[in-house]
């Protein structure tokens, strides 16, 4: 009975796959996520193993969920991008639990055929096994009963998990899956995020010249005020007793050298995804190529009586005309005043009028994420004011293509941008000294792109294939201290670049960022000029 059971299913099975419709044949294969591993692997300390959990889901509003994205290091790893999911690479071969040695674990969620009629197919054990071709595949329910006790291992590299919540909903989610791995590995206290937060402390601009001791307790401070948890953590608190400097390095230090291990998880995964492969190139010029498209027609369809919800609709119709899956952030979309703020996601302004608008819009296409922005004006033609803004923009942006190719430090891409846009500030007495700079330009030229839009990396030296933004700009809110023509004037221009030995090469090259290009483009005819559509009048009910 159970035969012919089974022998039901699997015709059915088959004739499913023979009815599914056309899909995306261009995703990446299981060989390039191994070769992934087997790369971290080479990195790895003897007798330790490495550990990636999904992304928690998100509620959007009562029992409808954001749509789910995967961790990208997960999927980095292993092509799996469902929730409530773990990974477990091994330095060395494990036999514990299975007949074959392994050295590659995933835990998946299982089949479920009442909930995939509302949700859609899960890959489940067999699903996984034969798409993403990992040694050992499991059911996360056995998660609990992991064959191998982590304690025996000398490093546990583990990287935390961002906005880890009980999701009372299911007791695989990541929250409990995070759960059993800090009891089996015996990990104590909160600290999970300690090592991510060397890092950042080191790399914020906003705390640079203060002594590190100071520094760390500012970073620290916001934490420990939203989290009654933390201000109890006994790392926490063994650091606000600390007398100086040298006796903060020293904590961190111990940190570093913990069994369970963030800094060198930090540092495998920089490393590695910071160099794109042929393969992720490929998928990140396309993410690139329809962004810089989709801007080249919202060029053609601004008008100044559209909303900035409206263009937004443009370019992210063209993302999806032509395959991208969604928006690698939230779209910016800034008329007028509203470019000055940095990341505007409203969209709310109902008429762009005279001003210019800042579209900061990247498609994601397969989990690749551009990073692109143009500015132009409403009506298509820059005032004179505007233009002096944007060549200033533009020219430091010209600045910094002439110096980014290998061995160029990521410090002096900063400085060479912000001595360029300081110039032409100063030129146009918009400030009187280059120390006035970040009034105008409060934020960094550049980071590196791929899976994350603010991909991972070492923010240090540039080397070949790596892939990052070129951003300057500049913005001048009303009220701010200097000629009232200024006013309102945002102009930031985001192209994506990739470096090379010598050079770099311009990713973004499909949408124009000369004034007289856009200008000319915009010119062009648009495939909305012709839509007509319109609610209808409401009738005065009331
Ligand atoms: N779109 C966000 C950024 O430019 O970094
Ligand atoms: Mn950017
Ligand atoms: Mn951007």
């Amino acid at each position: 009975m159970k035969k012919l059971l089974l022998a039901f299913l699997t015709v059915m099975y088959s004739c499913c796959l023979l009815a599914q419709l056309p899909q995306p044949t261009d995703y990446l294969q299981p060989s390039f996520h191994k070769g992934r591993r087997e790369a971290l692997r080479q990195m790895m300390p003897a007798n330790s193993v490495a550990i990636f959990f999904a992304y928690p889901e998100r509620v959007f509003s009562n029992d409808v969920n954001y749509r789910y994205h995967a961790n990208p290091d997960l999927y980095y790893f292993s092509g799996y991008t469902e929730p409530e999911g773990v990974l477990l690479v091994f330095k060395e071969k494990q036999t514990a639990g299975s007949d074959k040695p392994y050295n590659e674990m995933l835990y998946v969620r299982k089949r479920d055929p009442r909930r995939e009629t509302w949700t859609g197919k899960r890959l489940g054990v067999t699903g996984a096994q034969q798409k993403l071709g990992i040694d050992l595949v499991l059911e996360n329910t056995a998660f609990e009963k992991l064959p191998i006790d982590l304690k025996t291992f000398d490093k546990i590299i583990y990287g935390g998990v961002k906005d880890l919540a009980d999701n009372v909903n299911s007791k695989e989610d990541v929250y409990d899956l995070v759960r059993i791995f800090k009891a089996k590995a015996g990990v104590a206290d909160l600290n999970d995020d300690f090592a991510a937060d060397q890092a950042k402390i080191a790399a914020s601009p906003y705390l640079a010249g203060e002594p590190y001791r100071s520094r760390v307790i500012h970073y620290l401070q916001e934490k420990a005020a939203a989290s009654a948890a933390f201000r109890n953590d006994p790392t926490y608190q063994a650091m606000l007793s600390t007398k100086d400097s040298a006796a903060m390095a020293a904590i961190f230090e111990g940190i570093n050298k913990r069994q369970v291990n963030h800094l060198l998880f930090e540092e495998f995964t920089n490393q590695l995804r910071q160099i794109k492969t042929p393969e992720e190139m490929e998928l990140l010029r396309k993410a690139i190529d329809i962004s810089s498209l989709a801007h080249v027609e919202a060029m053609k369809a601004v008008r100044p009586d559209m909303s900035e919800r409206e263009l937004q609709g443009v370019q992210e119709f063209i993302h999806k005309k032509l395959g991208a899956e969604d928006v690698g952030y939230g779209s910016i979309v800034g008329a007028g005043e509203n470019g000055c703020t940095l990341h505007y996601e409203e969209n709310s302004a109902t008429a762009i009028g005279k001003n210019m608008v800042l579209m900061d819009v990247g498609a994601e296409y397969h989990g690749y994420s551009a990073d692109v922005t143009r500015t132009f004006p409403a009506n298509g033609k820059y005032s004179a004011e505007q233009k002096q803004i944007y060549d200033i923009v533009y020219d430091a942006q010209e600045a910094v293509f002439a110096i980014c190719k290998e061995g160029t430090s990521f410090a002096a891409i900063e400085d060479t941008a912000a001595a360029a846009v300081a110039r032409g500030l100063m030129r146009l007495g918009i400030i009187k000294s280059a120390d006035e700079v970040r009034k105008y330009y409060p934020h960094g030229c550049s980071h590196f792109l791929g899976l994350d839009v603010h991909d991972k990396g070492d923010y240090d030296i540039l080397k070949e294939n790596m892939v990052i933004t070129v951003e300057p700009g500049i913005y001048i809110p009303p009220g701010s201290a200097c000629d009232k023509k200024w006013w309102s004037i945002a102009v930031r221009i985001e192209d994506d670049v990739r470096i090379d030995k010598k050079k770099m090469e311009l990713l973004t090259n499909l949408a124009p960022r000369k004034t007289q290009d856009i200008e000319k483009i915009m010119q062009e005819k648009s495939f909305v000029d012709d839509l007509k559509i319109a609610l209808p009048t409401p009738k005065k009910a009331f």
